[in-house]
This record gives C-alpha cells, structure tokens and sequence, in this order.
C-alpha cells in the first residue's frame, strides 16, 4: 500500500520555467507577467514552446517579455518522437527534472507517459473546468451541455492520463442563466489568470507537498 505513495518536496532554488502553449497565450501571459512583477519570484522563465508556427503567445513572449520562444511543429509527430524533442529542448535550456517546471498553458498536445515519467510532478496543466467533471476538449460546452450550475478552472500535475493528475488549485464559477460558451469561457478565463500564477508561485515558493494524489499546501 504505501509503495505506491509519492511524497515529493522541492528543495529551495531557483525554478527554471518553460511554458508550453498553442495559441492565444493569455496564461503564459498572466504567469510571465507575475514573475515579472516580483509576484513570482524564486522563477526564471527560460523558454516558451509553441506546437504552432505564428501564435500570438509567442510574440508575447518575445516582444513584451524579451523571453526564448521555440516553434516545434507536431505534424506527423506523435508521443515520445514529439516529446522527446521537446525534452532536449528543455534540457539545452536548462529545464531539467531536477530544477525545472512546465507549465501547459493551452497546450493542445496530449503529453506521452515517457514525458511525464521523466518530469513527474514538474509539469503543470490549466484546465478549464472543475476537475475530474469534463475533461478533454471543449470543457466550457461539456459544462453548458451537461446544465452544472457551477464549473471552474483546475490546476493540476499531469499524469499519464487526461487531464486526471494530481489537482493542486480549483477555482468556481458560476455559470448563469443564458450563458454560451464565449461568455462562459471568459468568465472562466478570468480566473485562469489569477490561479495558474498562484500555482506557480507556491511551486516556487517550495510550498506544494505531494502525498499519494494529495496535493497539500504548506
Ligand atoms: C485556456 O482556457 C485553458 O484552460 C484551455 O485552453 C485555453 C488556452 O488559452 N486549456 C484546455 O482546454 C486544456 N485542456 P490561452 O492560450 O489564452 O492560455
């Protein structure tokens, strides 16, 4: 039984950060801007990777925060053959399992077991639902679909499942009379910004405790 507990602390240093995005990048925008701002610190924001030439994200990157940007197409590229370019990439930009962190932010690529068995409880996700409820794509009309009343964002380690790791912070939201998916999405979007940063932040802070799927604040 408790062979399978993992308890996990980070030891005081500085985090190297890389962000994975796909498009918009309105996350790594709100994660970057709070480093920035000394909101985060102990983080050193390294590389931005987009599986997508020409996103907005990465000019943002690049042009508002002076930050390395990577284009790594996925065409035809599946699993470990993506990621295990991915991974170099990370390591030449000194975000390594040891030191590192990986935010998903809007990154539409499922993550190969061989990623995250190497980076385990370092990679981050977003996801714009209250976790485990509507997980996969289009979670904002799942929750519309489904008729909740109230949906929200989750951040979470990633496993080697969908969206199904570790949950570190969650956020409600209501959803009201009349909503559609835009209105919703923003609504949601609006505490994305304010969560992932703060997620980060403990991360950084040394303040996230893993004991078995148990993520504890301390
Ligand atoms: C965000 O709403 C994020 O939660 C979602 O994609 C959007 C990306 O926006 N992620 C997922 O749905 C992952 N399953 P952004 O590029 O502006 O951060």
């Amino acid at each position: 039984m408790f062979k399978n507990r993992l308890e996990t602390s980070y030891k005081r240093h500085l985090i190297n950060l890389a962000v994975l995005i796909s498009g918009r990048g309105s996350n790594m925008d709100a994660i970057l801007s709070a480093i920035k701002s000394g909101r985060i610190r102990n983080a050193n924001p390294c590389i931005v990777i987009s599986n997508k030439p020409g996103t907005p994200g990465l000019k943002i990157a690049s042009e508002k925060y002076g930050i390395d940007t990577k284009v790594i197409p996925s065409d035809g590229l599946k699993g470990w053959h993506y990621d295990q370019i991915l991974v170099t990439t990370l390591h030449e930009h000194g975000v390594t399992p040891k030191s590192g962190l990986v935010c998903l932010a809007g990154f539409m690529r499922i993550i190969s077991p061989e990623f995250v068995r190497q980076y385990r409880m370092r990679i981050m996700n977003i996801h714009p639902a209250l976790l485990p409820a509507f997980p996969g794509l289009n979670a904002q009309k799942q929750a519309l679909d489904y008729g909740v009343k109230i949906s929200g964002c989750t951040v979470h380690f990633v496993d080697e499942g969908v969206d199904s790791g570790p949950v570190i912070l969650q956020k409600a939201v209501p959803v009201t009379e009349g909503d559609n998916e835009e209105s919703l999405s923003a609504r949601i979007l609006e505490q994305e910004h304010k969560l992932y940063p703060e997620a980060v932040r403990l991360f950084c802070e040394e303040r996230i405790k893993i004991v078995g799927r148990r993520v504890s604040i301390i």
